[in-house]
């Protein structure tokens, strides 16, 4: 495949583990520098020294997306490292399940509006203000195919978080293709990350749950997610506004 990011520079948000890691490792197998960024110095550094050991190029910059000016300082930080900034994935997020909406936790709550809608909208608007006055750029958030796509019981503020990426991909997209920038969402399922297994779950338990609960039979890997995301980064993808791509397997048909 060629390489469609050479000399590119890349933010990913929660690249210290899971699916944030596999995005960023891919974008770096084809070309592109790469910030990896959390709020866990010691697992970005794994991930950085795993994008070098393939040759790639990576910059750690821990920030906690719940907070504005971190992701101001994020992007200025990425802009003074590697120049510029052409695409981002806003790939930071939380779990918190089992209560229904009338037993749901406040703080709970209150973390995943923080992280997960606060923190993505936070993230648009440092990443946003630079693409917008330099030329441009490619923005993919990570939903989830929970909330925008099928409900579960059991999982009511993740849900509510999640309906929220979406909508605000959506609504982001219209509001700012004309200046440039072209933001879509993806929509995973179960995916090959900690994030899906159950408490007290093993991958193998989790193998067989998925045989029931999804058409396909089984979770999505991180490096399908990751080709998605990149995908729509790309210039492959150059008329593709306000998409949400769904990678469940099926589930949400
Ligand atoms: N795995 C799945 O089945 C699945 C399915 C649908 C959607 N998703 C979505 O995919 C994304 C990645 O999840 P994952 O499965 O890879 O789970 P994960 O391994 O738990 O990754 C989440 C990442 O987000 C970071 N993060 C959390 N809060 C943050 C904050 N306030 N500021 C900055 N970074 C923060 C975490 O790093 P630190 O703790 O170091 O900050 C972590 O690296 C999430 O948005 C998730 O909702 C996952």
């Amino acid at each position: 495949m060629p390489a469609r990011f050479t000399d590119r520079t890349v933010l990913v948000t929660g690249a210290g583990t899971g699916l944030g890691r596999a995005v960023a490792l891919a974008f770096a197998a084809e070309g592109a520098k790469v910030v990896v960024s959390g709020r866990s110095a010691a697992t970005l550094d794994e991930t950085a020294l795993l994008i070098e050991a393939l040759g790639g190029t990576a910059a750690v910059v821990t920030a906690d997306v719940s907070r504005a000016e971190d992701t101001r300082r994020l992007v200025r930080e990425t802009v003074e490292t590697f120049g510029g900034l052409d695409v981002a994935v806003n790939n930071a997020g939380v779990f918190r399940g089992g209560a229904s909406a009338a037993d749901f936790p406040l703080e709970d709550w209150h973390t995943l509006l923080d992280t997960n809608v606060t923190g993505v909208l936070h993230s648009l608007q440092a990443e946003i203000a630079h693409m917008r006055a330099h030329g441009g750029g490619a923005i993919v958030n990570v939903s989830s195919n929970l909330g925008p796509h099928v409900r579960i019981p059991g999982v009511f503020g993740y849900q509510v978080s999640k309906a929220a990426v979406s909508a605000m991909t959506r609504a982001a997209a219209l509001d700012h293709i004309a200046e440039g920038v072209r933001i879509n969402a993806v929509s995973p399922g179960a995916s090959e990350s900690a994030m899906s297994l159950r408490p007290g779950e093993t991958e193998a338990e989790r193998a067989v749950r998925m045989k029931d609960e999804s058409p396909l039979g089984r979770i999505s890997t991180a490096s399908e997610v990751a080709a998605a995301v990149l995908y729509l980064a790309s210039e492959d993808a150059g008329s593709v506004v306000g998409a949400d791509l769904v990678i469940d397997g099926g589930v949400s048909a």
